[in-house]
């Protein structure tokens, strides 16, 4: 394991039973609020990628992916839960590991061929992420790759990003 994969899995904590029982939640508040680790972070992923636009999804991956942005000279757009997107959209449904869900985007939020990096907290079943790699390039770009800080190998989620290059700064 790099030195940067074991300071993140010190700083992310287990949740048992949380937010249903049988879960065991992944909490990132801990890495957040450590100023050494959440830079190496995110300087880690904004060095990795020539990209035009970040794309965060609500709403941890926000925490992650509009610093990135910020970091690698790009533009930042927001995969918002259904209804809080003002103007027109395009959506998607998808299950989750708990429930299901709806995104969305806007439907001019990228200039048509833009690259794009989406930026999540976590990989899990892989439902979010690949509803997002949907939303973009129905919107128009090219989805360059996927990073996330943590994978939960056991959930296969990489299995739905078939294609996608898929960056895990730590797998569990
Ligand atoms: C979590 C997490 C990812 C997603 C991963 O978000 O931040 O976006 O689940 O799960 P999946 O791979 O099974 O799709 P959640 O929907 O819990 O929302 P939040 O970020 O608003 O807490």
């Amino acid at each position: 394991m790099s030195d940067l994969s074991s300071l993140i899995c010190d700083r992310i904590r287990d949740v048992p039973d949380y937010p249903q029982p049988g879960v065991m939640f992944k909490d990132i508040t801990p890495l957040l609020a450590d100023p050494a680790v959440f830079t190496a972070v995110v300087d880690e992923l904004a060095g990795a990628y020539d990209v035009d636009k970040i794309v965060g999804i609500e709403a941890r991956g926000f925490i992650l992916a509009a610093p990135v942005a910020y970091r690698a000279g790009a533009g930042f757009v927001p995969i918002r839960k259904k209804g809080k997107l003002p103007s027109e959209t395009l959506e998607e449904s998808y299950d989750l590991e708990y429930g299901s869900a709806t995104i969305e985007v806007h439907r001019d939020a990228f200039t048509e061929g833009d690259r794009v990096l989406i930026v999540d907290d976590v990989l899990a079943t892989g439902g979010t992420a690949e509803a997002t790699v949907e939303l973009v390039r129905r919107a128009g770009a090219e989805v360059v790759g996927v990073a996330v800080l943590m994978e939960l190998a056991f959930l296969k989620g990489r299995e739905r990003l078939a294609g996608v290059d898929l960056r895990s700064l730590v797998i569990v």
